[in-house]
């Protein structure tokens, strides 16, 4: 099984989850099932990945215990401010079919209007204080940005979830999320976001240092990139719609990676992001609606 990893509240997290960011609506429901089915116990969707009411079917179908699942969901950009955030907070749960969310967090910064950004962040700390949610933070947080937050703002984000992968790994948003006793999750943990894009067609899956390790190991490439997070202290929250990757993508507890073989994975970094840049996100160009319930 999983093991835990602990928040800087004391709420503890799988330290592997089941992503759903890109999952068409029509595949969430199924996905999720079997990947509790096959042992996840965190689940990570999003208000604008627009399968959220999905995931709390598959939720609802597995019979696991509600208590057993740690459910972590994000409020747009486009719910902005201290009241819509409480609104988006209600519409998600309402979604899901849950009383409380684990884990809610800040989908990006607003960088232009960081004041927005802030009075979200302040009404998550009063879901916080309610009970409504477990615990709260980030993502896609540059340094910057969480110096701004936690200057303005009293709780200390739990999570920023940002992009990390061995070909662009962050180390300075890494070491900011440390600093502030802020657990990293990584999202897009075994690069896909570098395959997803037409161009490049660099692919961490096909990397030849990774293979070497992995043949090393008689272990995937995915579980080698999987593991090397898990030791270097990152959540991950890896993503597939097929059974066995999903069972692949957790059986990542029976071997350790030397330290030499990280080293070597941290060598791979080329500094360059496949998502969009946290500096440029606006509500003009990257806010959609998201369909009301
Ligand atoms: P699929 O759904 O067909 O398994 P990331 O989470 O880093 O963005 O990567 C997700 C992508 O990686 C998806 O396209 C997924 O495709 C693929 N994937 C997930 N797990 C594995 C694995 N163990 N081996 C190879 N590809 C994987």
């Amino acid at each position: 099984s999983v093991p835990d990893l602990e928040l800087n509240n004391g709420v503890t997290i799988p330290a592997v989850g089941f992503g759903v960011f890109q999952t068409p609506p029509d595949q969430t429901r199924q996905a999720v099932r079997e990947a509790l089915g096959a042992g996840y116990r965190h689940i990570d969707t999003a208000a604008a990945y627009g399968n959220e009411r999905e995931v709390g079917q598959a939720i609802a179908d597995s019979g696991v215990p509600r208590d057993e699942i740690f459910i972590e969901t994000k409020v747009w950009i486009n719910d902005f401010g201290y009241d819509a955030t409480i609104h988006a907070f209600e519409k998600s749960a309402a979604k899901l079919g849950v009383e409380q969310i684990d884990l809610l967090i800040l989908h990006q910064a607003l960088p232009s209007e960081f004041n927005l950004t802030v009075a979200s962040y302040e009404a998550l700390q009063v879901l916080l204080g309610k009970g409504k949610v477990r615990a709260i933070g980030v993502s896609n947080f540059m340094p910057l940005h969480l110096d701004r937050l936690t200057s303005a703002t009293q709780v200390a984000p739990a999570v920023n979830q940002i992009e990390v992968h061995p070909y662009f790994q962050q180390p300075q948003a890494q070491a900011a999320n440390f600093r502030n006793s802020v657990l990293t999750q990584a999202w897009s943990p075994i690069g896909g976001i570098t395959f997803y894009r037409d161009s490049g067609h660099r692919s961490t899956l096909a990397d030849p240092t990774i293979a070497q390790i992995a043949q090393e190991h008689g272990k995937s490439p995915a579980q080698v990139m999987l593991r090397w997070h898990v030791q270097e202290g990152r959540q991950v929250i890896p993503k597939s719609t097929n059974p066995q990757r999903m069972a692949e993508n957790i059986d990542i507890f029976d071997f350790e990676l030397t330290a030499a073989q990280l080293a070597q994975i941290d060598a791979l970094d080329t500094d360059q992001r496949g998502g969009p840049e946290p500096e440029e996100i606006t509500v003009e160009s990257f806010g959609r609606e998201i369909p009301e319930a």
